[in-house]
């Protein structure tokens, strides 16, 4: 296993590949309404993407078979997007999005309301997002990766959620999918050291229910064993000497 660092030159680009996502991430949120279609948004990000002059990095990766990954209510992760998938009032979607600007990747995921949501549903949203923040709170120089896994699962499982295992974050740059591979779970192991030039894509995926998860007959569709609420929430950083730098941070 052989986790890249990057130098001052290739952390410009990855910081730059990471401004142009938040800004697809933030046109994107807002479509989410009643009515519109998965599709309707995978065209549209792919479009923005595409205009910004990068590359959709999930477009045909494995055979994935669009651009922006929408993943509703009990999907977790990797919903293909449809026209036939339509939103309605009270449902739940993540957006999962990435793009290459001048060879290096980007990556990011956010969970959305559509109209109302129950609170039960607005605060595993929260939860989600809250986790990610605890666990960024170890993703320093001298930290070992681990501590951050650990930080991210007992935030959620001490709150009653359920942690999917099956899937984990990663380390990103030249490729979507470098290593280290990033669990959201207490490991045995401390992990790697972590050190500056360091970039990870760190993705909580926390549901209402079990941590178990099937996937669809399309092969791609992650969804909760038991139907429950699934929400994700997704940016690469960069670790460095002092506090990590969120490369795709929107509001
Ligand atoms: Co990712």
């Amino acid at each position: 296993m052989s986790v890249s660092i990057k130098n001052a030159r290739e952390i410009e680009l990855m910081r730059h590949a990471g401004k142009l996502l938040e800004q697809v991430h933030n046109e994107l949120g807002k479509m989410i309404r009643p009515g519109i279609t998965t599709l309707d948004i995978d065209r549209a990000g792919e479009k923005m993407i595409r205009d910004l002059g990068c590359i959709p990095n999930f477009k045909n990766y494995n055979g994935y078979p669009a651009s922006i990954c929408t993943s509703v209510n009990d999907e977790v992760v990797h919903g293909i997007p449809s026209k036939k998938r339509v939103l309605r009032e009270g449902d739940i979607i993540s957006l999962d999005a990435g793009l290459i600007y001048e060879g290096y990747h980007s990556d990011a995921a956010r969970t959305y309301a559509v109209g109302n949501i129950s609170p039960e549903a607005q605060k595993l949203m929260d939860v989600t997002r809250e986790s990610f923040f605890e666990g960024i709170k170890y993703a320093k120089a001298g930290h070992h990766l681990h501590e951050i896994s650990a930080a991210i699962g007992n935030y959620c499982e001490s709150r009653g959620y359920g942690v999917v295992r099956d899937l984990v974050g990663h380390g990103i740059g030249t490729h979507l999918h470098e290593d280290p591979q990033i669990p959201n779970f207490a490991c045995r192991s401390r992990g790697i050291r972590l050190r500056p030039g360091m970039t990870l894509a760190i993705e909580p995926m926390i549901t209402m229910g079990t941590w178990e998860v099937a996937w669809l007959d399309d092969d791609w569709t992650v969804v909760t064993e038991d139907g429950s609420l699934a929400a994700h929430y997704e940016n690469t950083v960069l670790i460095t000497d002092g506090e990590p730098e969120l490369l795709t941070l929107t509001l």
